[in-house]
C-alpha cells in the first residue's frame, strides 16, 4: 500500500465492530466544538458558508483537505506532550480501521493523524474522539499547535523538573483562547525537562527547558529557561534565550507575552516570512 492509496472499504459482508467503550462524561468544551463543527458543516452544505470560510474553520479544527482533491480529509488529533491513555489508543485504532486505511501516523510533534476520511464522516469521527477526551481543535491553522514535551517527562533521571503539569497548563491556557485563533501563522511550543532537549525546544517559536538556580540563601529553585524564535525548514534558525531564568509563576505570562508580540508584530502580508524566527 502506498501513501497515496485511497481508503479501501472492507467487504460489505464484514459486520462493523462496535466502537470501544468510552471514558466518563464528555468534556463540555469538546462537546461544544463538535456541535459547532456539525452546524458549520451544515451551513457549508446549505451554501451559507463559502468554501474559503469553511476551509479556514475546518483547518482550525485539525481537518485537512487532501491535495489530490475529492472529499478525502486528513484528521490530526492532538496528543498534548505525547501523553495518551489506553482507551484513547483503542479508539484511534478503531477509527483508523473504520474510517481510514487501518493505520495512521504518529507525527514529529506528537499528534496522531490519519488520512482518507470522507468529509461527511468527520462529525462522527469527532464524536468518537470526544467520547475518549481527544480533540483535533487547533491542530492546524494559524493557531497555537500541539504543545510538545520530552518523551520521558516525569520518569527521567536527568530532568530538572517534570514538565508534564506545565505543558498541560500551557495547552489548557491557549486552546480555544481568543488570542490564539487568528495568529499571523502557526505557533509552536515545546518543553524539555533538561538541557539535553529531547523535546526539541531549540527550534520552536517558544521552547521551554527545565533548569535550576541557586538563590542567595543557598536553596535550589527549579524553573525554566525560555527560548524563542527558533525554527527549521529551508531557513533554520536556532532559538534565542529570552532570559536566564524564568520562575515557575512567570512561565504562562511569559509565553503569553511572546504570543501577543507575535500576534501584533508578526508578518501578516507574507505567510512565508510570518514565523517568529523572521
Ligand atoms: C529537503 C528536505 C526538507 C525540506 C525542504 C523541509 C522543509 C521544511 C519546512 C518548509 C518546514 C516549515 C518550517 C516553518 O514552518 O518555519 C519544515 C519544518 C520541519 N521539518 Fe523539515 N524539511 C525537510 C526535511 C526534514 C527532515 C528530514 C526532517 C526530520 C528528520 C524534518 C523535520 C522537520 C520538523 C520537525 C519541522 C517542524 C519544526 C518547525 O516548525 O520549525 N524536515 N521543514
Ligand atoms: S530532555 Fe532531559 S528530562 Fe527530558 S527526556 Fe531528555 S534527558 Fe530526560
Amino acid at each position: 500500500m502506498t501513501l497515496l492509496e485511497p481508503r479501501i472499504a472492507p467487504p460489505a459482508t464484514t459486520p462493523a465492530p462496535p466502537p470501544p467503550p468510552a471514558g466518563g462524561p464528555i468534556d463540555p468544551a469538546i462537546r461544544a466544538d463538535v456541535d459547532k463543527y456539525r452546524q458549520q458543516y451544515a451551513r457549508f452544505l446549505a451554501g451559507e458558508l463559502s468554501d474559503e470560510v469553511f476551509r479556514v474553520y475546518r483547518l482550525t479544527n485539525g481537518i485537512y483537505g487532501q491535495r489530490q482533491g475529492g472529499t478525502n480529509q486528513m484528521v490530526r488529533v492532538k496528543v498534548p506532550y505525547g501523553s495518551i491513555q489506553p482507551e484513547q489508543l483503542e479508539m484511534i485504532g478503531w477509527l483508523v480501521d473504520t474510517y481510514s486505511r487501518g493505520w495512521g501516523h504518529i507525527t514529529t510533534r506528537q499528534n496522531i493523524q490519519f488520512h482518507f476520511v470522507q468529509l461527511d464522516q468527520i462529525p462522527e469521527v469527532l464524536e468518537h474522539l470526544a467520547a475518549v477526551g481527544l480533540t483535533t481543535r487547533e491542530a492546524c491553522g494559524d493557531t497555537v499547535r500541539n504543545v510538545q514535551g520530552c518523551h520521558l517527562a516525569g520518569a527521567c533521571p536527568h530532568e530538572e523538573l517534570d514538565v508534564t503539569p506545565w505543558a498541560e497548563a500551557t495547552y489548557r491556557h491557549f486552546v480555544r483562547n481568543p488570542i490564539s485563533q487568528r495568529l499571523p501563522r502557526k505557533f509552536k511550543i515545546n518543553f524539555s525537562g533538561c538541557e539535553t532537549d529531547c523535546g526539541q525546544a531549540m527550534f520552536n517559536d517558544v521552547g521551554v527547558i527545565g533548569v535550576t538556580r541557586r538563590t542567595d540563601d543557598g536553596t535550589v529553585e527549579r524553573g525554566f529557561r525560555v527560548f524563542i524564535a527558533g525554527g527549521l525548514g529551508t531557513t533554520p534558525h536556532p532559538a534565542l534565550a529570552l532570559e536566564d531564568f524564568t520562575p515557575r509563576t512567570e512561565l504562562l505570562p511569559t509565553i503569553e507575552a511572546c504570543l501577543r508580540v507575535f500576534d501584533q508584530a508578526g508578518n501578516r502580508d507574507n505567510k512565508l516570512r510570518a514565523r517568529m524566527k523572521w
